[in-house]
Order: structure tokens, then C-alpha cells, then sequence
């Protein structure tokens, strides 16, 4: 007797490549091990296709300078630090992706988004596929000051879940997670690829078509991605990332995708008591506590969007007793930290090669920006040298290959919350130092350096 074939297809776990067969490594994103296999989606379902045949006829096209800037309409969150990372407010008919770590905060944020727009008579629905309505009471107790309703909806198939909010056409949605939501049409479990993809596109539908603000929150994973495939980034229109450690009291909500604004725009905000509170100034938060006049410590500005920020960076270089030296880093890029202290024992002839070398931000927060080089570089010599560097000291730039130091923009603004924060010198690149108007000479000490020799000479 001939069984029925279930057809199956493989998933990446990564970028959500297809493919019929199993793969070792996936030929989408060049990852090892991260195909899965999952039954087979009719082509049918969801994917926007209703969307484009229902409508066919009506289409036609429109002209650039036809296109009125009406259209993105948005509304205040009542949380400024917010508005700020989305550009401006939620715009009405986004699909806006909310990723952090379990219990980092987002179901706390977004009850607080939902109470701030219920206040100011939007209608609002929160649809949740985690928590029962007692527990969403509660953490609305304890958030306080509702004035008016919101509805809630405890719900996991998001097929119910979009006709009950089609019906009651809200202002805004929330879905709290994608990964517990499923539908139907599809066999594969909740939380799978197929499932999250599926979920989302019905929600982008939804949203769309409806012209309704839509949140989705989505777990990540060990790796720091939202679970389910990257692909789910491409569907949406804007990606917000939660970071921070659990213990931290700190949190940053960082813009890394947004098709209504600037990206890498961050908020800050601490949790108290009573919810999400933003913070005004990060960079004093950032530099509370930190030790004064110790080897190994130094402060740098980064740009985090638009907004300067002051943090300190830790180093700890000491003689190994490995055969291999140790090298960790936390909240800078591992292979920057490699590549740096190679830079230093070639071009300064520091015997880097003996020591362990760990590198720490502190606060929690994570860095990419190239301009926290050199104060990578200081902290290390710092630290090898066991000499401090004074508290007053701000330090900025870029590090070469070679050990020169490279100019870096927004120097002004750097410089400008270097003042603000009360510091008296500043370590930058020299090709920075020449651009810079005069003003700024007399209200700060500025040293320019064009290579990490004369670096560890003013340190
Ligand atoms: P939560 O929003 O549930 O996190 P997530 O949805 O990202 O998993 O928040 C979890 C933590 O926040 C929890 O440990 C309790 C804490 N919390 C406060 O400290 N104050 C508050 O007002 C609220 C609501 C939560
Ligand atoms: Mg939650």
C-alpha cells in the first residue's frame, strides 16, 4: 500500500532560505547546521495575494509629485525617548517589530504605549498569546493611570485574532509574541518559521489594509536575533531591539530598522517600580560609578543616531599563565579587540602577545562605531602600563591597520557633550583637530594624535 507523502520543505534558521533538500550549509547566508525541516505551505495562504488579485483591476499609477506627504500620519506614544527612536511618533499602518531577551521589558513597554494612547482616546486592542487577563491586570495595576479601556484578547490563532480586530478596526494592535501565535492553514508548530512568517504577514496585511499601528513583540535568541528566520526583518517596516542586562536597571531601545526614520537611534529607559521611565541624560547614567583615576579606564563618545554618548570602557591586560593568552570583550566586537591589540604590539611594540586582555563596556550597552578605536587603544595601554588616565579625559577616533589614527564626523557634537558632562581634555585625531573652530580651543584642552605612539606618549 502506497502511504501519502507529506511534503516537507528545509528552512534556514538564519535568513530563511528554501530549499527542498537538507543541506550542511546553507547556501542562502553560508551558515552550517541551520536548515530544519518543516511540512510543506500552500501557496495560497496569506503572502499578501489577496491583497494583489482582489484589487488588479483598480490599480493604476501614480506620479511622484502626486503623492502627498499626508499620508504617514502619526501619533504620539506619550513617550518622547519613543518617538524619537521611531522617527517621530507611530506611524498609522506600520508593522513595527519589538525583539529583546525574556522579561527585559517589552510587554511593560508596550502595555505603557497602549495606556498612553487609550488616555489620549485612541482605540486599542492587545492581543495576547502568553499571558492570561489577570496577568495583564495586574501588570496594568501596577503601571497605573489608566483613564479609558483597552481591550484585551487572550488568543492563539491569530486567524481569530485578525477577524475580531478587523471588526473592531482599533488604531493600534499589539501582539504579544509572534512566536506563540499560529494559523491553521499551516501544519508546523507555533514558533516555527513557517508559523512566525505566516503570522506576520497576516499582520502586515492587517495593517495595511486597515491602516492600523501594529506592534509584534518576538523573542530572540541565544545569538541575539529575533527567533524565527531574518527574513521576518525584511517583512516588517521597522525593528526595535530591547537590550540590556537582566540585572541592569538600564535599558536601551535601539532602531535598527526603520522605514519611517533614521535608524540606530536609541532611548533609554530605567525600570522602576512602577514601569518604564525614560532617561534624559545617558551619558551621566552611563559614567555613574565609575572608578576614578584607575589604570585601565577610560571614557569615549560614541554616536548613537543623533545623539552623543559618554561611556566607559574597562581594560584588564595582565601576564598569562595559559599557553594561550585569554582574550574576552563584552559589548565591543571580539575581532575589533583582537585586531586592535595586534595593531598595538606591531606598530608600538607592546609585548601584547604574553597577556590576557579583557575588555569590557560598561552599562550593558553594545558599540559598533569605529570611533570607540582609540579609546579601545588607551584603555589597554592604560592598563599594560598601569598608569591612569585622568578622569577628566574624553577620548575619540578612529584606529588603523597600520596605527594611524583616523578622523571621524560629528566631532562638534562629541566635543559639545564632553563640555556639557564637565570634562577638561580630549584625546582626538589630528585631521579633526584642524577642522575644529577656534571656540572650541579655549573650552576644552585638545590633544590631536595621528598614531598610536603619540598616544602613548601624552598618556
Ligand atoms: P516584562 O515586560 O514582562 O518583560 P518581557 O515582556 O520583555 O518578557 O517585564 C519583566 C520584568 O520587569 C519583570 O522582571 C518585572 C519587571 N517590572 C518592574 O520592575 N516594574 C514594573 O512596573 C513592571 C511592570 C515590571
Ligand atoms: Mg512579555
Amino acid at each position: 500500500m502506497a502511504r501519502a507523502k507529506v511534503k516537507t520543505v528545509f528552512f534556514c534558521k538564519e535568513c530563511g532560505y528554501e530549499s527542498t533538500k537538507w543541506m550542511g550549509q546553507c547556501p542562502g547566508c553560508g551558515e552550517w547546521n541551520t536548515l530544519v525541516e518543516e511540512k510543506a505551505v500552500p501557496a495560497s495562504s496569506g503572502r499578501m495575494s489577496g491583497l494583489s488579485s482582489g484589487s488588479r483591476g483598480k490599480r493604476k499609477l501614480t506620479g511622484l509629485f502626486e503623492v502627498s506627504m499626508e499620508e504617514e500620519e502619526r501619533m504620539d506614544s506619550g513617550i518622547p525617548e519613543l518617538n524619537r527612536v521611531l522617527g517621530g511618533g507611530i506611524v498609522k499602518g506600520s508593522l513595527i517589530l519589538v525583539g529583546g531577551d525574556p522579561g527585559i521589558g517589552k510587554s511593560t513597554l508596550l502595555l505603557q504605549i497602549c495606556r498612553n494612547l487609550a488616555n489620549d482616546g485612541k482605540n486599542i486592542v492587545y492581543v495576547s498569546g502568553e499571558e492570561s487577563l489577570k496577568q495583564i491586570k495586574m501588570r496594568a495595576d501596577r503601571l497605573g493611570d489608566f483613564q479609558k479601556d483597552i481591550y484585551l484578547l487572550c488568543e492563539t490563532d491569530i486567524m481569530v485574532a485578525a477577524d475580531m480586530i478587523r471588526e473592531e478596526k482599533p488604531d493600534m494592535v499589539v501582539v504579544d509574541s509572534v512566536q506563540t501565535m499560529s494559523s491553521e492553514e499551516i501544519t508546523s508548530a507555533a514558533g516555527s518559521i513557517s508559523q512566525v512568517r505566516e503570522v506576520t504577514s497576516v499582520l502586515m496585511q492587517l495593517a495595511k489594509e486597515e491602516g492600523i499601528a501594529v506592534f509584534i513583540v518576538g523573542h530572540v535568541t541565544k545569538e541575539g536575533v529575533v527567533a524565527g528566520p531574518k527574513t521576518l526583518e525584511h517583512m516588517v517596516d521597522t525593528v526595535l531591539y530591547f537590550e540590556g542586562e537582566q540585572n541592569a536597571v538600564y535599558r536601551i531601545l535601539r532602531g535598527v530598522k526603520n522605514r519611517f526614520g533614521s535608524t540606530n537611534e536609541i532611548g533609554v529607559f530605567e525600570m522602576k517600580q512602577r514601569g518604564l521611565f525614560e532617561v534624559s541624560n545617558p551619558s551621566q547614567v552611563m559614567l555613574d560609578g565609575r572608578p576614578l583615576d584607575s589604570s585601565g579606564s577610560v571614557v569615549v563618545c560614541s554616536m548613537e543616531g543623533t545623539r552623543p554618548l559618554l561611556i566607559e570602557i574597562q581594560a584588564l591586560v595582565s601576564p598569562t599563565s595559559f599557553n594561550m593568552p585569554r582574550r574576552t570583550s563584552v559589548g565591543i566586537d571580539f575581532n575589533r579587540v583582537n585586531l586592535l591589540l595586534a595593531v598595538l604590539e606591531k606598530r608600538a611594540g607592546m609585548q601584547l602577545g604574553g597577556c590576557d586582555a579583557y575588555v569590557n563596556l560598561a552599562g550593558g550597552m553594545r558599540l559598533g562605531e569605529p570611533a570607540i578605536d582609540l579609546g579601545i587603544v588607551c584603555a589597554v595601554i592604560s592598563s599594560y602600563r598601569n598608569i591612569p588616565v585622568h578622569h577628566g579625559t574624553m577620548i575619540f577616533g578612529e584606529v588603523g591597520l597600520t596605527g594611524e589614527v583616523r578622523g571621524v564626523g560629528f566631532v562638534e557634537q562629541r566635543l559639545n557633550e564632553a563640555i556639557k558632562m564637565g570634562f577638561t581634555r580630549c584625546i582626538i585625531p589630528k585631521t579633526n583637530v584642524e577642522s575644529l573652530e577656534e571656540s572650541y580651543k579655549k573650552r576644552i584642552q585638545i590633544c590631536g594624535v595621528s598614531n598610536v605612539r603619540e598616544v602613548i606618549e601624552i598618556l
